[in-house]
């Protein structure tokens, strides 16, 4: 899987957020404009203060009605600028709320897709986490940094203007005094930034040892190594504290940074004020307006800075977001797509031959086997409508020819044609459409088992899949579950057993009512009852439909029209059940050895 990273500017990536989001863009102009006008009182202030003294305190007497007037157009500024600003604010914080739902779920059906085509569980896994983190990174950045870096941003161009037009020189000094607390604070920030990384990471490694400690106890009891693990945690936890440490550190050295250089800034103002001021025509009531100006000026800076570097997080994750969003799910569609034709499709396997591409990470050092081919020259021709077992050896190639047959991935050689129609020319959305895949360990996300069904078909109605339950016979099953299709499946689905979490599966596939079905059995043991019922699902389910069921319980081939038998990627038998149970061949060795094993179990249990 490519991931198309780094490869887009800042404002590329943000115009790119936009069109995948386009929640944040309504109404955004109208939540601009209030939010200026939030920043507009804070400006205001000031020049009432200064109007007030130079107006209001003529000849040393004080003019009442001036200074009440001003007063209360100030309380009025005051009232409709809080207003404005809360509303800004709430407009953001919805919509952005929205983006990131709607972010979220889109993502999480990509990625769900792409576990799929993967073929890699593990590196999907790290994939979910860091979008993860990323998905929060930009939820933050939305929740405060977006509004921070709007209003910050105008507030301080404002109030530069505001400072120049009343004193320029003034205004140049009070710069020219505040510059190196920018410097300075970008400086703090980004290292208490990389602290914070850094204790999180620690955090994270922490977690994840005492969940290990805790989780495999036993295993660490039976080796006798208890002791030096506890060991290990504890060192763990002592380098947790010093990077937090560390953070408290350098965090405590922000703040103070900001009130001396505010301290600076406003003594050098008001020295020069009052050295050159008279001569200046600078009134007292400029003077002290422009005293409150640059107080204005300056507490935005340090937000201004920390906001910055948020951005560009929220940035860097957006790219990943993106990046993951934009890689494709399979191999490419053809230019050119024709349709598949309408009724039962046929499955044709012309010759197919397979390789992993061959990978350069952990997996490929382990030497696992990759660039040699594991299919060769397949050939079977499945008509429409024909129940097919494909059974094996564990790495006999089975549940790649699966893929082969949902164009998870190409054949090296060869072709795959459903309904006479070459894979590489079906378009995606109507081969997904056609053709489901129950994999062997099915994907079911943490919500109830409804949301799980309604995952084929958001607009089916609770009465919908209760009847596509019903329609598979699996009645009973619902019926005996805490709650029905109400019941919680826990992440990943681990609250229901690996048979149960395809049984769930296959309720999914019947709800999208493809015409070609491609079962990989679950190979984790399976309890009677749940085995049983996962026979008449595939039953009912496999009836009317083109169905090809990877059989690691023998009793599903049994049942089947046809048995193709895979061994180290070759086509080796092609039968009825029966006759090749006669022939004594591989598969008749395979079946003798089954029933034992099924009989031995039997008279233990
Ligand atoms: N993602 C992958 N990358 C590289 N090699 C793989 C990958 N998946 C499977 N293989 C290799 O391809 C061969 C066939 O694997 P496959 O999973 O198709 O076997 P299987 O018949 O489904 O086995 P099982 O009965 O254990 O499910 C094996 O040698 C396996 O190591
Ligand atoms: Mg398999």
């Amino acid at each position: 899987m490519s991931e198309p990273l780094g490869r887009w500017s800042a404002v590329d990536t943000i115009g790119r957020s936009v069109r995948e989001a386009p929640a944040l863009r309504r109404g955004f102009g109208l939540t601009v404009l209030l939010a200026m006008a939030g920043a507009g009182a804070r400006i205001v202030l000031p020049i009432l203060l200064q109007q007030a003294i130079d107006r209001g305190l003529r000849h040393g007497r004080v003019r009442v009605d001036v200074v009440v007037h001003l007063a209360l157009i100030g309380v009025a500024v005051v009232a409709v600028a809080t207003l404005a600003q809360r509303t800004a604010v709430a407009r953001l914080g919805i919509r952005s709320e929205q983006a990131l739902f709607g972010l979220r779920v889109r993502l999480f059906e990509h990625i769900h897709r792409l576990s799929i085509a993967d073929h890699n569980d593990e590196r999907t896994g790290a994939l979910v986490a860091r979008v993860t983190g990323d998905v929060e990174t930009l939820s933050q950045f939305f929740a405060w940094g977006g509004l921070a870096l709007l209003l910050d941003g105008t507030l301080m161009v404002v109030v530069a203007a505001v400072m120049l037009a009343y004193d320029w020189l003034l205004a140049v000094v009070a710069f020219l005094v505040a510059a190196p607390l920018a410097i300075l604070l970008r400086r703090v920030q980004a290292h208490l930034l990389t602290a914070n990384d850094a204790a999180r990471a620690r955090n994270a490694e922490m977690l994840s040892q005492i969940s290990e400690l805790v989780g495999g106890s036993e295993t660490l009891r039976a080796y006798g190594a208890s002791r030096h693990y506890a060991d290990a945690t504890a060192a763990t936890a002592r380098r947790r504290a010093d990077s937090f440490i560390r953070v408290g550190t350098i965090g405590a050295f922000l703040f103070p940074l900001g009130e001396v250089f505010s301290a600076l800034t406003v003594s050098a103002v008001i020295t020069l004020g009052v050295w050159l001021g008279p001569d200046r025509g600078l009134t007292a009531g400029a003077m002290v307006g422009f005293v409150f100006l640059t107080y204005r000026f300056l507490e935005p800076i340090a937000e201004f800075t920390e906001v910055i570097d948020q951005t560009q997080t929220a940035v860097a994750g957006m790219r990943r977001v993106l990046g993951v969003l934009g890689t494709p799910i399979g191999p490419p569609e053809s230019a050119d797509p024709q349709r598949l034709p309408s009724g039962p499709l046929d499955v044709y396997l012309a010759n197919v031959d397979f390789a992993y591409p061959r990978r350069h990470d952990a997996e490929a050092e382990r030497g696992a086997s990759d660039d040699e081919p594991v299919l060769h020259q397949v050939t079977a021709h499945i008509p429409a409508g024909q129940q097919v077992a494909l059974v094996g050896e564990t790495g006999s190639g089975k549940t790649t020819l699966g893929r082969l047959v949902a164009r998870l991935a190409d054949p090296t050689r060869g072709q795959v044609l459903l309904g006479g129609v070459p894979l590489t020319e079906v378009a995606n959305h109507d081969l997904r459409r056609r053709l489901v895949v129950v994999p062997q360990e099915p994907f079911l996300f943490d919500g109830t088992i409804a949301d799980n069904l309604a995952f084929a078909d958001p607009s089916a109605t609770p009465q919908r899949l209760a009847e596509a339950v019903e329609a598979l016979d699996l009645g009973d099953w619902l019926a005996g579950l805490p709650a029905g299709l109400d019941t919680e499946v826990g992440p990943r689905g681990s609250q229901l057993s690996a048979g149960e979490r395809q049984l769930v599966a296959l309720v999914r596939a019947s709800i999208v009512d493809p015409a070609v079905l491609v079962l990989d059995e679950a190979t984790s043991s399976v309890d009677a009852l749940t085995e049983v019922r996962l026979g008449r699902a595939l039953e009912r389910l496999s009836r009317g439909r083109t169905s090809i069921a990877i059989a690691h319980r023998l009793s599903t081939a049994a049942r089947a029209d046809r048995v193709l038998v895979l061994d180290h990627g070759r086509l080796v038998e092609d039968g009825a059940h029966r006759d090749l149970v006669d022939a004594g061949g591989a598969y008749a060795r395979m079946y003798d050895a089954w029933v034992s094993a099924t009989d031995a179990a039997r008279t233990t249990s």
